[in-house]
């Protein structure tokens, strides 16, 4: 029943936005180009680069214009960028960006505490947004945080995970991204929201932004998966995190879920030893570990010299027959 049978399934990468918002240093631009630019030539679909937020609100991104104007677009590859308002969307359009992925919040507090407005505000502010920059035909996905919950506020009831998917979907977003902002879901929750999503929004494209603050994001994978999911964002190495969401840590780590993926027969069209290379550049970027597990112990087809002294245990043991 969990066999991939070739099913395919799109990974965003988030680690240059999601991953280098909540670093301690900032990552200089050329070496977020460079990492983009290696990242393009792995096979990912898409690539959120960087967000097009206040440089006072997110300092380590300040810089994106210059990221935008400095990767080589590879045909193929979507690059997106996370836009918080009119304003952050301008700024992205003039870079010719190729999807915006809007962001707001389900739960009332984390919103003002990271966008400084209430939902309300922020659902106007969003909907102006899509209505000033959809003609130019920039692709539009919306992003909720803390769908399953959010750190100071608790439990997020389901409903309004419906309620403002759907005022964003009417406002003319495609998709809509689910995100457990400080991974507070379990498996069983994943499941029901991907069910209740795809039962009352079936033209919508749904992903799937995890992070792994709990060790559940691979689990709550495979329950998305399951349930028919089959887009998801995935920070390289483990990286991420909300700086105004209090005690969040990375999102599922985009080399162990395609490590994942591939051993259980889904196709990504990602080459795992490229990502690989790329997560393992990492601890130099960020001048610290990283969480990812495959690219320290390497994948299962990655075999282990056997010990110089294992012979002459072997041929002793064949001795006693
Ligand atoms: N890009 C650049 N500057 C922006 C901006 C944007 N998208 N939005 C607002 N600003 C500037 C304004 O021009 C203004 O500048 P000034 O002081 O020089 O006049 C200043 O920021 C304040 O503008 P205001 O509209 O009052 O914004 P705010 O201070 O209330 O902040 C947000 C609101 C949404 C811009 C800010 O909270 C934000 O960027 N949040 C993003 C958080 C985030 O990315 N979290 C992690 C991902 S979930
Ligand atoms: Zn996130």
């Amino acid at each position: 029943m969990f066999e991939g049978n070739g099913r395919h399934i799109v990974i965003c990468e988030v680690a240059t936005r999601d991953g280098f918002q909540i670093e301690r240093t900032f990552v200089p631009t050329r070496v977020k180009i460079a990492l983009i630019d290696e990242l393009s030539r792995t096979g990912l679909q898409k690539i959120e680069a960087t967000s097009f937020t206040s440089p006072k609100a997110i300092p380590n991104l300040s810089d994106a214009e210059d990221v935008f104007r400095g990767v080589v677009r590879v045909p193929g590859v979507t690059y997106a960028a996370l836009v918080p308002n009119l304003k952050g969307a301008e700024r992205a359009v003039a870079v010719k960006v190729d999807e915006i992925n809007l962001v707001m919040s389900v739960s009332e507090t984390h919103n003002l505490a990271n966008l400084r407005m209430t939902r309300e505000q922020s659902c106007a502010q969003l909907a102006e947004t899509i209505q000033a920059v959809q003609a130019g035909g920039v692709s539009i996905n919306a992003s909720l945080s803390t769908c399953f919950g959010c750190p100071m506020e608790g439990p997020v009831p389901e409903g309004e995970v419906w309620r403002l998917s759907e005022r964003l979907l009417a406002a003319g977003a495609s998709g809509i991204s689910i995100c457990d902002t400080t991974g507070m879901a379990h498996p069983a929750q994943v499941a029901a929201m991907v069910e209740g999503f795809g039962r009352r929004f079936p033209a919508a494209t749904l992903t799937l932004h995890l992070h792994n603050t709990r060790g559940m994001g691979l689990a709550n994978v495979l329950a998305a998966l399951q349930a028919g999911a089959d887009r998801f964002d995935a920070s390289l190495g483990g990286l991420g995190g909300c700086p105004y969401a209090p005690g969040a840590t990375g999102n599922v780590c985009t080399e162990d879920l395609v490590h994942m993926l591939d051993a259980m027969g889904y196709t990504t069209g990602v080459n795992l030893e490229l990502l690989l290379a790329c997560a393992r550049s990492l601890p130099g970027i960020v001048g610290h570990e990283v969480p990812g597990q495959v690219g320290k112990a390497g994948r299962v087809s990655d075999l282990h010299p056997e010990p110089a002294w294992l012979s002459e245990v072997r041929a002793k043991a064949q001795q006693r027959g």
